[in-house]
């Protein structure tokens, strides 16, 4: 009777009789001196529930997954750790076609390290989906595996590898040290701060030695930065490994040149709008060039390149938009490139809240338009929370031929404290006596 359930078993999962003899027959292991029955119904139960995409192509390419006693330690995992139907069913059916059932040995202890060394049980699931499982848990010893994570522990280890489980692929003397070395080496041995940057950019680990050498070299020799210069500007935006060395850093830092910025001028530009070296030039930058140009920008000026630096992350778009306002209250294109060279960010600000500010200025102030000439840094505070806090409160006292940059450009602080004159000829008379 058990023997008419195991056919039929066989049979649901898609194996004719004949088949079913003929896999007995090809797999000695199969026989009932080794195996019984009940222990064959349940595997195969267990193995049915991964949800495999074809569990009888599995079991014809690595019969001996009904057997195995690794094969069934894994499968008591998976249940233990709730994984049924939460790795990818294309995935698991590769893993016990591929590998070998030996290689399963210990497999749960090795995996009970991710979460002995912070990995969150809830995510367990999403790192073994995105991790090379045979490679990482099948053919590295437990040791190995501890190694790499307790190497990785000091830069965030557990973050990292759920951020990016790809990381745990990598070899750890091969791969991980060197790379990180390579950072660290910049930094000058600064591990925390490497830490931060891995922590903004794992998948920074996936990059060679040679291409973050060559990225870094570039920014060395052509931009004439120091290493210090060059670890803050990764420290301040990692990706920039993934900008072409030949299609983006190169092209960008030699306009930069050609605008005339020695090295120290490049820094302080790169670590305030990285993202430059991303852009590409014929899609956005050419397009804000052409903005700045017919502002009035000279070709290759120092100018030009920093109110270059001020539009990286706003669109070609805005910058329309924002000269359009300027435009309509007056100014002419004079008058806007006067005041971006004071004030370079007034060409990034978002040109409807621009309008609104130029709107409060000249109506509810009623001031002079022609003010923003002299102080365009007005346009930079924020509307409700300095700017009309600020001139509510002034306006009673002062009246209203207040600066405007002393209303606005003290700190909060300052502002917060200054006293009326009166009061603070009292305040002053009483520390003196
Ligand atoms: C680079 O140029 C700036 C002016 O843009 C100047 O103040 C600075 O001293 C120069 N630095 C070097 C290293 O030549
Ligand atoms: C600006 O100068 C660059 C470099 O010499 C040149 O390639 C480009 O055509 C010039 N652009 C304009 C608008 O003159
Ligand atoms: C240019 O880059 C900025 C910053 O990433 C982006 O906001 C903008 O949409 C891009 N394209 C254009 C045409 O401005």
């Amino acid at each position: 009777m058990l023997v008419g359930l195991l056919f039929s078993l066989f049979q649901d999962i898609g194996f004719n009789h004949k088949e079913t003899q003929n896999l007995f027959h090809k797999n000695p292991s199969l026989n009932f001196t080794t195996t019984s029955l009940e222990s064959l119904t349940t595997r195969l139960l267990s193995l049915r529930s991964l949800g495999l995409l074809s569990l009888c192509h599995s079991i014809n390419k690595q019969p001996e997954i009904l057997t195995a006693e690794e094969i069934g330690s894994f499968l008591s995992f998976i249940k233990e750790y709730d994984l049924e139907g939460e790795i990818k069913p294309q995935k698991l059916q590769r893993l016990l076609i591929m590998t070998h059932p030996n290689y399963f040995a210990g497999f749960e202890r090795k995996v009970r390290l991710l979460i002995d060394h912070g990995v969150p049980l809830d995510k367990l699931a999403h790192v073994l989906n995105n991790v090379n499982i045979a490679k990482v848990f099948c053919h590295r010893t437990l040791n190995q595996i501890e190694r790499a994570i307790l190497f990785l522990d000091r830069f965030g280890g557990a973050e990292l590898i759920v951020r990016r489980p790809a990381l745990l692929n990598l070899d750890l003397e091969g791969q991980l040290k060197p790379r990180i070395g390579v950072l660290t080496q910049l930094s000058g041995g600064d591990e925390n701060a490497v830490g931060t940057i891995l922590r903004k950019l794992p998948a920074i680990l996936t990059y060679t030695v040679e291409h973050l050498q060559n990225h870094i070299e570039l920014l060395r020799s052509f931009a004439g930065l120091s290493d210090e210069e060059i670890f803050k500007i990764f420290l301040v935006y990692p990706n920039i490994c993934s900008a072409s060395k030949e299609r983006k850093l190169h092209p960008r830092i030699e306009f930069l040149k050609q605008c005339g910025f020695n090295s120290s001028d490049i820094f302080k530009f790169l670590i305030k709008a990285p993202l430059y070296l991303s852009l590409s030039f014929e899609d956005n930058l050419s397009m804000k060039l052409g903005i700045l140009f017919k502002i009035g920008y000279e070709n290759k000026s120092k100018e030009l390149a920093i109110a270059l630096g001020a539009v990286t992350r706003t669109s070609c778009e805005n910058m329309q938009k924002v000269t359009g306002v300027f435009l309509s209250y007056g100014f002419c294109c004079e008058d806007i490139l006067d005041m971006s060279k004071r004030h370079p960010q007034i060409l990034q600000y978002n040109h409807e809240s621009l309008d609104m500010k130029i709107e409060y200025l000249t109506v509810d102030m009623g001031r002079h338009i022609g003010e923003l000439l002299a102080f365009p840094a007005f346009l930079g505070y924020k509307l409700d929370d300095r700017i009309k806090h600020r001139y509510e409160m002034k306006k009673k006292i002062v009246g209203d031929g207040m600066s405007l940059n002393k209303l606005l450009s003290v700190s909060t602080e300052r502002f917060m404290k200054k006293k009326s004159p009166a009061e603070m000829e009292n305040s002053v008379g009483g520390r003196k006596s």
